[in-house]
């Protein structure tokens, strides 16, 4: 095994642990966070639910998608964008789009105070965020697994799966934090 493929293996290794999940590439590894944050999805969108109960999965929901999102844009989105192919590239402009979409919804419900606009915002949110990762599941992920070399594919799993464990670590203190003053 050479140096780099032994790092590798001890950098996913401590990572696993981490997040437990023990994806085969990049692809399962992304596709792993969706199935998680479409579990969310269900308790944001559900009207008759309890607000507390809406709101407290959407304070978990939402560190799952920062997390998210900032590991793919920086391990996958950009290193796609090395590869040829101009689908491609329209497909992961478009995610970044979509990323910054997000991004102003989530700015609107942290700020709203109205219990009945906040969870309209949140609904809107839920919907957007379902159009996106099924694009990028129908569209972007066969793309990058057709173009990525074995090699790129693992790389790009490292760097993800690396930045993952960083921000679900500080999204992790942050809320054990807040639970403390409770
Ligand atoms: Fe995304
Ligand atoms: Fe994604």
């Amino acid at each position: 095994m050479s140096k780099l493929n032994s790092i590798q293996n001890t950098v996913l290794s401590s990572v696993r642990s981490m997040i437990g999940a023990e994806p085969a590439d990049v692809v399962a590894a992304l596709k792993n966070d969706h199935d998680s944050l479409r579990e969310f999805i269900g308790t944001l969108k559900d009207t008759s639910e309890d607000m507390s109960v809406r709101r407290r999965a959407y304070s978990q929901f939402v560190d799952l998608l920062k997390s998210h999102s900032v590991a793919e844009e920086q391990a996958v989105y950009k290193e796609s964008m090395k590869f040829t192919g101009r689908e491609l590239h329209v497909k992961v402009e478009e995610g970044f789009v979509e990323h910054r979409v997000c991004d102003d919804l989530i700015e609107r419900i942290e700020s709203e105070t109205d219990p009945l606009i906040w969870g309209a915002h949140c609904n809107v949110l839920a919907e957007i965020l379902e159009h996106h990762l099924k694009e990028e599941e129908d569209d972007l992920f066969p793309m990058i697994r057709e173009k990525a070399t074995p090699e790129q594919n693992m790389d790009m799993l490292v760097e993800f799966m690396s930045l993952r464990a960083e921000t679900q670590k500080i999204v992790t203190e942050k809320n054990s934090g807040a639970l403390g003053k409770m």
